[in-house]
């Protein structure tokens, strides 16, 4: 294939147009196959609007996914090694590749140092795994024979080689990535504080523990670099993106940079970890946005709007099957997708008229009543008052049993049997 690296418009161009075309055939196709019973196609000139948007998303797609992983490094220019400046909607913004890190660059990079990774949940997972098939030199710490200790043993940690109790692997290690969970990391931190000698560097992957430092106690050594890198997804997707050759979006951050080297450590160690891009934030900004995301629109927002929604459709008589799937099925296997993948205007337009009109006309009023509820989170997240609550439950001995509690209300409500049935009923399902 024939690909001509642009410096000037900072896009690969593709001269092979039949790959193109195949290109674009196949993502209307997928486009196509998600269309749902309910939103139609728009018809005739709009369906035209549809083929422009999509032909230029499938030559968008192309190009990114087009790019060579190592070639590409030589003709970036000294100095400003993997730094690219984007402009996002009016913004620019320094951002990192995976590419600027070829394998062979990370394992040079970091040849003399042990990646001792302390909690092995979601995070150290995903994170810890993905690092070993990186070839790079890591441990695991955690507390002996805990369900990490049996879970690090199946997925082939060694005891006494990679796999070791959390303050022997934080003596052995050079680099200390503290993937306990939060509400551990503040019980632990008066054994481990100790252990963080000069030299070392001390990782995070949520700004949780230092920037709330009056409420966990977690004040890191002023004389040791700290950083962060966040991965934006679940340690298990952290795992899945890598094993497709994909990557998780991450932000990282510095806390403390004793050595001048430490930007330069966090954006090596998002790549080995497994993110395809990183973008710069601060402790600071990635708690609050963090803690506000997914109590807001990833996750605690969407549910009480599908609740919101369902619960009227089922107070006006319509049937458990019609209010599930106008609210979620439909949401989230036809339209969500084209968010994901084309954008929020290209959703619009993928569907009819009649739902277009009333989507613009309401998406202003929901806006406007969920905004107030939106900042009075974003000041209970600022305040700590989350972190509080957070720390509070988490710290519990049985917290795990309060949670199994909690998540049985959720898995016992009405809607959530009905997705459960209305899962199995699709055809890959039976
Ligand atoms: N999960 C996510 O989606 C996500 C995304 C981005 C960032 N993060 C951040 O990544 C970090 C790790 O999160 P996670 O979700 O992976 O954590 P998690 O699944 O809750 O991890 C729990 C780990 O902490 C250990 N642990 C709990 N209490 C302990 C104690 N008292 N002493 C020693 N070990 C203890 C557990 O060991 P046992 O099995 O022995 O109890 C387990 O290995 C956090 O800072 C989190 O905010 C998480």
């Amino acid at each position: 294939m024939n690909k001509k690296w642009a410096p000037d418009s900072n896009s690969w161009i593709n001269h092979n147009s039949t790959f193109i075309s195949y290109y674009y055939i196949y993502s209307i196709d997928v486009a196509m196959s998600l269309r749902s019973s309910t939103i139609r196609m728009a018809r005739a000139a709009s369906s035209r609007a549809i083929k422009q948007a999509g032909a230029q998303r499938a030559l968008t797609t192309l190009t990114r996914s087009a790019r060579p992983a190592v070639s590409k490094q030589s003709l970036i220019p000294q100095g400003t090694r993997g730094v690219k400046t984007i402009n996002f909607g009016g913004t620019e913004e320094s951002v990192y590749e995976r590419a600027d890190w070829p394998r062979e660059k990370l394992l040079e990079y970091f040849k003399n140092d042990t990646f001792a990774l302390i909690g092995y949940g979601s995070q150290g997972y995903g994170q810890g795994l993905n690092l070993r098939d990186n070839g790079i030199n890591v441990i695991i710490g955690v507390r002996k024979n805990g369900s990490s200790w049996k879970s690090a043993i199946e997925d082939g940690w060694v005891p006494g080689e990679n796999l070791f109790d959390v303050n022997e692997a934080v003596q052995r290690g050079t680099i200390i990535m503290n993937l306990l969970s939060d509400a551990a990391q503040s019980e632990t931190w008066p054994s481990i504080k100790p252990l963080l000698t000069e030299g070392k560097t001390l990782y995070f992957s949520h700004g949780f523990s230092p920037v709330f430092n009056n409420l966990t106690k977690v004040e890191p050594p002023s004389n040791i670099d700290v950083i962060l890198v966040a991965p934006k997804g679940s340690g298990r997707t952290v795992r899945t993106l890598f094993k497709e050759g994909r990557g998780i979006n991450s932000s990282y951050a510095v806390w403390n940079d004793v050595t001048g080297k430490a930007h330069e450590r966090a954006v090596a160690m998002s790549v080995a970890i497994g993110s395809g891009y990183v973008y710069q934030t601060t402790f600071e900004k990635e708690v609050n946005s963090d803690l506000y995301g997914e109590r807001g629109c990833l996750m605690g927002g969407i549910h009480g709007m599908f609740l919101a929604q369902y619960e009227v459709l089922r107070e006006n008589g319509h049937s458990p099957s019609e209010a599930f799937n106008e609210t979620v099925e439909e949401a989230t296997q036809s339209l969500y997708p084209l968010i994901g993948k084309y954008g929020m205007d290209y959703m619009y337009d993928a569907c009819s008229t009649t739902a277009r009109r009333g989507a613009l006309d309401w998406y202003p009023r929901f806006k406007d009543a969920l905004k107030p509820v939106f900042s009075e989170l974003y000041e209970s997240v600022k305040n700590g008052t989350e972190t509080q609550r957070s720390l509070d439950f988490n710290s519990q001995p049985d917290y795990r049993e309060k949670l199994e509690k909690e998540l049985e209300i959720i898995r016992n409500m009405e809607i959530w049997k009905v997705g459960k049935e209305v899962r199995k009923l699709r055809p890959e399902n039976q």
